[in-house]
C-alpha cells in the first residue's frame, strides 16, 4: 500500500490542547522547594509517575508535601531540615530523581540507600557518583558505585571543577546541588550547553550563580529562599508527540497552548522548521523565569535533515518521535552525536531502530545515532515499548500513519510522563 492510499484511511488530527507540566521543572520545583526555607506552591505540576517518585523520596526525607486541588505545596525547612530516612528511597523509573537527589544527599550527614526499577538498575550512575565522591561524599554501589542500589553517607564536601565529557543536565545539576553544600566554589564545564532549568530555578530561589558559555559555578553555603509560586509550563517533550502527529497525518492542524520553549530544550522546533514544517510560535511570554508560547502546526510534506552537535542535548528526549517523523520525510535523515541515547530509559538507538524496522521503515543504526530514508509507508506490527514511556508514545504516533492496527506492548509506561496521552490522541482525532 502506498503512503497516499494509507493516508486516506487516517483521520486527521485537529484541536487546541495543553500538555502536562514539564517533567524536568516539576522535579526541580519539589526538590528545591524541599531544601528551601518557606512554603513553595507549584502550579501545573506533572502528576506523572516520575515526579510522584520525587515527592515520595522527599517526604521520606522529612519534608511535608501536600496536594491541594491541582497544586503541590512544599513546606521546606531548609536543607538542614531534611532528616535521615528509615526506609530505602525508591526513584522508580526516574533518572532525574536519582541523579539530582544524589547531589543533595551527598551533603547530608546521614545514611541513605537509593534504588529504582529494572531500567534504573542498568543506567550509569558513576557519571555523578565519581565527582560526588571526589567532593568528599562516601558512596557505594555495584560496579564501583555505578549501579543501584547505591548507598550514601554524606557531609563535609569541598568544591571541585568538574569537566563533564557529556552535555548532561542531570550531571550538572547533581554536582551544583552538592556544590551548594560544599566549602568553596564548585564549577561544572560541559561540551555543549545542557538544559538550564536548574540554573533558572536556583536563581529564582535567590541563589547566585556564575554562568558562562562553557559552564556554571556556584559558591557553597548559600540558602534557598522559598515562599513563592512555581508555574510549570507544558512540557515540550510531551508536546513533541502531537506536534509530530499533526505534521505527518494529512489535513491535520493542532494548537498546543502554554508550552515551555526554553532554548536549551526547543531543538525540536528548529528541526521542524528546517524540515519545512508549517509551524507557528505565538503568544511568547515568560512564566516563572521560563519562556513559554503557543505552538500551531499543520500537516505538510517535509524534507529530511541532519540532527547533530549542539542540537542533540536540546532535543535528546524527542529523538524517538523525530525518528518516526523522519520515516515520512523526503530523503535521508542522519541523526549523529547521540550516543547518550544508549543510556536513557532503554537503549533508544536499539529500541527505535528495531521497532521501526518491524513497521517497514528504512532505518539503520550507527554507533552514535541512526540513518533513516524516507518517505516509507509503515505497516502495523507488534512493537514493544520495553517499559520506556517515550518509545511507547513514539510508536502510538507511528501507528496513526500505519496500515492496520499496531499492538504496543507495555504501553502503560506512558504514565511516567504523560498519564492521559491516549485520551489526548483520541480527542484530537475526533
Ligand atoms: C533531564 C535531563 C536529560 C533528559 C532527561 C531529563 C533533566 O538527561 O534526557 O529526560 O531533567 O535534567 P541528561 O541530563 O542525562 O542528558
Amino acid at each position: 500500500m502506498s503512503v497516499e492510499q494509507n493516508q486516506t484511511d487516517v483521520r486527521s488530527l485537529s484541536g487546541t490542547i495543553t500538555v502536562p507540566g514539564d517533567k524536568s521543572i516539576s522535579h526541580r520545583a519539589v526538590m528545591f522547594g524541599s531544601i528551601a526555607n518557606g512554603t513553595t506552591t507549584i502550579r501545573g505540576f506533572l502528576m506523572g509517575e516520575d515526579c510522584l517518585s520525587t515527592i515520595q523520596c522527599f517526604k521520606q526525607l522529612g519534608v511535608r508535601i501536600e496536594q491541594v486541588d491541582d497544586e503541590i505545596i512544599v513546606h521546606g525547612k531548609g536543607i538542614d531540615g531534611l532528616t535521615e530516612p528509615s526506609e530505602v528511597l525508591d526513584v522508580g523509573n526516574s533518572g532525574t530523581t536519582i541523579r539530582l537527589m544524589l547531589g543533595i544527599l551527598s551533603g547530608l550527614p546521614f545514611y541513605q540507600t537509593v534504588i529504582g526499577d529494572e531500567s534504573i538498575a542498568k543506567r550509569p550512575m558513576k557519571r555523578v557518583t565519581k565527582p560526588l565522591k571526589s567532593m568528599g561524599a562516601t558512596i557505594d554501589g555495584r560496579d564501583e558505585a555505578n549501579l543501584t542500589p547505591i548507598s550514601v553517607r554524606g557531609g563535609n564536601l569541598t568544591g571541585i571543577t568538574h569537566t563533564s565529557p557529556v552535555a548532561s543536565a542531570q550531571v550538572k545539576s547533581s554536582i551544583l546541588l552538592a556544590g551548594l553544600q560544599a566549602k568553596g566554589v564548585t564549577t561544572v564545564l560541559e561540551p555543549h550547553r545542557s538544559r538550564d532549568h536548574t540554573e533558572r530555578m536556583l536563581q529564582a530561589f535567590g541563589v547566585n550563580l556564575l554562568i558562562t558559555e562553557t559552564g556554571v559555578s556556584i559558591e557553597g553555603g548559600q540558602l534557598l529562599q522559598g515562599g513563592g509560586v512555581v508555574n510549570v509550563p507544558g512540557d515540550i517533550s510531551s508536546a513533541a508527540f502531537p506536534l509530530v502527529a499533526a505534521a505527518i497525518v494529512p489535513k491535520s492542524e493542532v494548537t498546543i497552548q502554554n508550552v515551555g520553549i526554553n532554548p536549551t530544550r526547543a531543538g525540536i522546533l528548529d528541526v521542524l522548521k528546517k524540515m519545512g514544517a508549517q509551524l507557528t510560535v505565538s503568544n511568547e511570554r515568560e512564566q516563572s523565569g521560563e519562556p513559554v508560547a503557543d505552538l500551531t502546526i499543520q500537516y505538510k510534506k517535509l524534507n529530511a535533515t541532519t540532527i547533530d552537535g549542539e542540537l542533540i542535548p536540546r532535543l535528546i528526549d524527542e529523538i524517538p518521535v523525530l525518528a518516526v517523523l523522519a520515516t515520512q520525510a523526503e530523503g535521508k535523515t542522519v541523526i549523529k552525536d547521540a550516543e547518550e541515547l544508549k543510556y536513557k530509559e532503554t537503549n533508544r538507538i536499539d529500541t527505535v531502530v528495531d521497532q521501526l524496522m518491524k513497521m517497514g521503515a528504512d532505518v539503520t543504526s550507527t554507533d552514535d545515532g541512526m540513518i533513516i530514508n524516507g518517505p516509507t509507508p509503515l505497516h502495523a506490527a507488534r512493537v514493544d515499548s520495553f517499559g520506556d514511556h517515550r518509545i511507547g508514545m513514539a510508536f502510538a504516533i507511528a501507528n496513526l500513519i500505519a496500515e492496520g492496527e499496531t499492538t504496543i506492548l507495555r504501553k502503560e509506561a506512558v504514565a511516567v510522563s504523560y498519564p492521559n496521552f491516549f485520551d489526548m490522541l483520541k480527542d484530537l482525532s475526533r
